[in-house]
């Protein structure tokens, strides 16, 4: 597949006012920054740009305030930015208006400014044609890079490219690339894993991957609402009911396709969702009352281990367990050690898996971690994603 998107690299910005949507939607725990991947993801194509002369004004958003809320302001980003860049970014007090405008008048060649949070404007999640028309007035051309959040049609994702020269910025592209050749250009077998605690946020690509990989190991609370569609106790777990017709779907969806769909064959169990829960181990799926199913058991996490061994492509969505919860951690770090291991080529989308790569240590490990959470998930369910769609062809 080619990605047939105008790229950054072929921009002309030299001298002239670059406006870059970037995903710095960052964890914060007391206004610090949690983790900063998805500001460090930005830095090529925020390299290339200042390397190039141009004058960066970068916008985002951050988590999902209704109106102006200074707990969610752009500041400890800014300060990031500038310990990243090794100069001092200056922060706009807002996203448009006159005294941004003349901010964004004073930028030279190679510097940055940072907006403030585009979800402070209410036309922003609106795609509000007004509020596109001022963000484009600030700029002469526009950079997506914001891959995270490709899926909103919003202002500063879809309204503005339509207005001004759109490029892809190289997270955008890379992350469309190394997502889309999973489903179109696997070395096979292919082995989809998928936990988390909900059957209907993946359920769009379990029935794509029935068609396309060989097999797909289900993980995480979702493999409740399996049980649960087949008859199987579930005791206090967690189960989504919307889930248990969705999965009794994809079971039977599973019965023709060329793709085996694995379920545990065993389980940790706790007695309450905590670190100090009662635990044992249960060497079959039914989980009686009282008890709750918290992670894979051992002969699960060693055969999915085995099936990622032999994998020409891996794709990983979702910890197996509550690995939030050291005594639950087990099977979700055999996963990450075995995906790590891999000798195929590994792709890991979805914020919890991820967080749990990290949290091992194994994130350089993997081929492809992807800085999105719903826009992966749309990208591999087959969907094109507004924010792509909305740049220039190449
Ligand atoms: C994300 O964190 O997945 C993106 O930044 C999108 O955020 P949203 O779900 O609030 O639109």
């Amino acid at each position: 597949m080619s990605f047939g998107k105008a790229s950054v690299r072929d921009a002309d910005v030299a001298g002239r006012r670059v406006l870059m949507r970037v995903d710095f939607n960052v964890p914060l725990e007391d206004g610090r920054i949690g983790d900063d991947t998805r500001i460090r993801a930005a830095m090529p194509t925020l390299e290339l740009l200042r390397e190039r002369g141009a004058r960066a004004l970068l916008v985002s958003h951050l988590d999902r305030p209704k109106g102006f809320d200074p707990a969610l302001s752009m500041r400890p980003v800014a300060a990031r930015l500038s310990e990243l860049l090794g100069s001092e970014v200056r922060q706009a007090p807002a996203v448009v208006g006159e005294e941004v405008r003349e901010m964004t008048q004073g930028v030279g060649d190679g510097e940055v400014l940072l907006l403030e949070n585009s979800r402070f404007e209410p036309g922003e999640t609106k795609n509000d044609p007004e509020l596109a028309r001022s963000l484009a007035d600030l700029a002469d051309v526009y950079v997506d890079d914001a891959f995270g959040a490709a899926h909103r049609a919003h202002a500063t994702t879809v309204g503005v490219a339509e207005l001004l020269p759109a490029y892809a910025g190289l997270l955008l592209q890379a992350e469309v690339e190394n997502l889309t050749a999973v489903a179109e250009s696997p070395d096979h077998p292919l082995v989809v894993i998928l936990g988390g605690a909900k059957v209907s946020d993946k359920m769009g690509v379990i029935t794509r991957f029935l068609d396309l990989a060989d097999s797909i190991l289900i993980g995480g609370a979702m493999c409740f609402s399996f049980f649960r569609a087949r008859g199987i106790p579930t005791g206090d777990s967690l189960v989504e009911e919307e889930g248990v017709r969705l999965a009794a779907e994809a079971l039977q969806l599973a019965e023709s396709s060329g793709c085996e769909l694995r379920l545990p064959m065993d389980l940790v169990l706790g007695d309450s969702f905590s670190a100090g829960a009662e635990r044992r181990k249960s060497d079959g799926t039914e989980v009686p009352d009282g008890w709750m199913g918290l992670d894979i058991g051992p002969r699960t996490a060693r055969a999915y281990a085995d099936a990622v061994s032999k994998a020409g492509t891996v794709l990983w969505n979702g910890p197996m367990g509550a690995f939030e919860l050291e005594p639950f951690a087990a099977g979700t770090r055999a996963v990450a050690e075995a995906v790590a291991a891999a000798p195929g080529r590994t792709v890991v989308g979805g914020g919890d898996s991820v967080a749990a790569l990290q949290g091992f240590g194994l994130a350089e490990k993997v081929d492809w971690l992807s800085t999105g959470g719903g826009a992966s998930l749309e990208l591999l369910e087959g969907h094109e994603l507004p924010g792509v769609k909305a740049l220039d062809d190449a």
